[in-house]
């Protein structure tokens, strides 16, 4: 059995505590990250910093002591080491040249030439697995090709991810071509960022709950599936967590279809339904409402505990149901972990 307790959860273990870490842990409700994205410059230059992102990362490693550390970078910059434009505009969020036609595909280049781009990040995951206390579990990510897929398209974030559903009924070859690239180009980049020390790899869903039925299937469940077995092929016991956001029903069984050690689920799910209908299969990952982080109080101490609860008869690793925001107050994430630890 493995000695940290990230691992041991992944590995199917049943802990008295919960391990604990949240997603978009190192942000801009710390002070500490705002004082070095402002010294990086602009949020990708911190991204391909490789010492500024080393240290975002550990900021809330050192401040709370969580039990996994997630490498600071995003999902965007597999499609700009593509060859996409990218840029962020501030207060909006991110912009992309978008690819809608053939010739846009045949710009894209070739999967072997994304090294060149993120090397960067794989020199973040150096130092971060030099630089890590021994308990903290170091985790790597990419986007799943869906949501990574509704950005190069639309160009943009979009509420329901229209530009990508038209793509996908006026020219399905077109679009399934762009996510057959981007899924190949996920393997290749999570392995470089296991070689480099990533000692767990998630996948980022986050608009999977906009593809029903059998576009769930195809998009969602088959591209994470193949993800999953060819990083475990080329990594064996590297342990996987997926993320089909808002997935509702589409999260029974999903250990099983993809392969996946963990299925982390956001919280619109009832976490006394996720124990009868996910945990059942395997580790789950959840799922406090990120807004607790603002509003903090009792209520935040309750829900907490209820999660913990509910969740406490097989394997758990707490977290939100989705990333914390720029206006949560940094004393209610300690709370949380207090309750979580202290009972
Ligand atoms: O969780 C972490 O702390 C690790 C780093 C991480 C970031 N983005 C840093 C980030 C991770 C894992 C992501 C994933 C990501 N990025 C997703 C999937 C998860 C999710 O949130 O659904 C998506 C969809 C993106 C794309 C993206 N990046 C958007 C839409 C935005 C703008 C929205 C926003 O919060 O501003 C970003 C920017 C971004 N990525 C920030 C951070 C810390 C804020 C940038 C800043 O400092 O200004």
């Amino acid at each position: 059995m493995p000695e940290k307790t990230i691992l041991k959860a992944l590995a199917g273990e049943t802990q008295a505590t919960p391990p604990i870490w949240m997603m978009r842990q190192a942000g801009r409700y710390l002070p500490e990250y705002r004082e070095t994205r402002a010294q990086a410059g602009d949020f990708l230059s911190l991204c391909y910093n490789p010492e500024l992102a080393a240290e975002v990362t550990l900021q809330p490693i050192r401040r709370y002591g969580f039990d996994a550390a997630i490498l600071f970078a995003d999902i965007l910059l597999v499609p700009q080491a593509l060859g996409a434009d990218l840029w962020f505009v501030t207060g909006e969020g991110p912009r992309l040249s978008t690819i809608t036609t053939q010739a846009g595909m045949d710009k894209l280049k070739p999967v072997s030439e994304i090294h060149e781009t993120l090397n960067p990040v794989y020199e973040t995951v150096r130092i971060l697995s030099r630089e890590l206390p021994k308990e903290t579990t170091l985790i790597g990510f990419a986007g799943a090709p869906w949501t990574v897929a509704t950005y190069m398209i639309a160009g943009r974030g979009t509420k329901d991810q229209g530009p990508a559903h038209a793509l996908k009924s006026e020219n399905r070859p077109l679009f399934e071509a762009l996510l057959d690239r981007i899924t190949e180009a996920t393997v290749e980049y999570l392995s470089a960022q296991i070689e480099a020390g990533a000692e767990v790899v998630k996948l980022f869903d986050s608009w999977a709950g906009s593809l029903k039925g059998d576009d769930f299937d195809r998009y969602a469940v088959e591209p994470a599936r193949l993800i999953i077995s060819q990083i475990k092929e080329r990594h064996p016991g590297i342990p996987v967590i997926a993320f089909p956001r808002e997935a509702g029903d589409g999260y029974i069984g999903f250990h099983k279809r993809t392969g996946a050690d963990c299925v982390a689920v956001d919280d619109s799910v009832d976490a006394a339904w996720v124990a009868e209908h996910v945990q059942v299969d395997g580790c789950v990952q959840g799922n406090l409402k990120s807004s607790h982080m603002v509003t903090g109080g009792q209520a935040l101490v309750d829900e907490t505990r209820r999660i913990v609860d509910a969740l406490k008869g097989g394997p758990h690793i707490f977290n939100l149901g989705h990333g914390i925001t720029p206006d949560a107050d940094p004393e209610n994430v300690q709370l949380m972990i207090d309750t979580i630890r202290n009972g």
